[in-house]
């Protein structure tokens, strides 16, 4: 499903990836793990087309990602990639539902479409009572939930997390690696998780450890 080849990202003299290649199948929950500064959020935004690499090559399903620019880039990225962050982003202004939907609405997906969709993940995730309430009405752990119901909305190829539960307690975090596991074992959903949660990184079928811009271990 995704592929990535010899990444390099310099930021002047500073050699931040030097030569990073992943795979990812579909259905996979691949977890990336390493100190900080090691590089792994780096990597994790290049993949998702947030940020772009100095050399190498991405691909997803058949699409080069590089050759992606502008308008056409902003789209494929709504349309096949989600994203779930350490701090949610919802905005506040909104409801659960109508922050679920944004990206659906973005998309141009017919809006009662979107919307029935938006209540079957929220209901999916456990917030059948929770849809009208506001990001701060919500606990931390209802909040995430509601960015991984975003991050579905438009069913994407692979899903992106950069420490999803840093911002959770203990309880909360396993919930949310349990509903990771769900959706992977449920919808075949693929994800690529950046965590330095002890107990997420082994629940993944592979883990990659990174150190000083490359990968310098997989377990499996
Ligand atoms: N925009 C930037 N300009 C210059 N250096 C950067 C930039 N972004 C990241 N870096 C550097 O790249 C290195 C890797 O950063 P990155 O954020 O990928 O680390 P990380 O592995 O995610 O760390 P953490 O676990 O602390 O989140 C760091 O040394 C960081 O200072
Ligand atoms: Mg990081």
């Amino acid at each position: 499903m995704l592929t990535a080849r010899n990444l390099t990202k310099n930021y002047s003299n500073l050699h931040v990836l030097k030569g990073v290649s992943v795979t990812v199948s579909k259905g996979e929950i691949v977890t990336i793990v390493g100190s900080s500064g090691a590089g792994k959020s780096t990597l994790l935004h290049i993949l998702g087309t947030l940020d772009t690499p100095s050399s190498g090559e991405i691909w997803l399903n058949d699409i080069n990602l590089g050759l992606l620019t502008g308008n056409t880039l902003a789209d494929f990225r709504n349309k096949h990639i989600g994203f779930i962050f350490q701090f949610h982003h919802l905005l506040p202004e909104f409801s659960a539902l109508e922050n679920v939907c944004i990206p659906g609405f973005i998309a141009g997906t017919r809006k009662s479409q979107v919307r029935e969709r938006a209540a079957f993940l929220l209901e999916t995730l456990g917030l059948a009572n929770r849809m009208e309430h506001k990001p701060n009405q919500l606990s931390g752990g209802e909040q995430q939930r509601v960015a991984v119901a975003r991050a579905l909305i438009n069913q994407p190829d692979i899903i992106m997390a950069d420490e999803p539960t840093g911002n959770l307690d203990s309880k909360n975090a396993r919930e949310l690696h349990q509903l990771f596991i769900e959706l992977r074992d449920k919808f075949q959903q693929t994800f690529v998780i950046v965590t330095h949660n002890e107990e997420l990184a082994p629940l993944s079928d592979r883990q990659l450890v990174m150190k000083d811009g490359g990968i310098v271990g997989e377990l499996v």
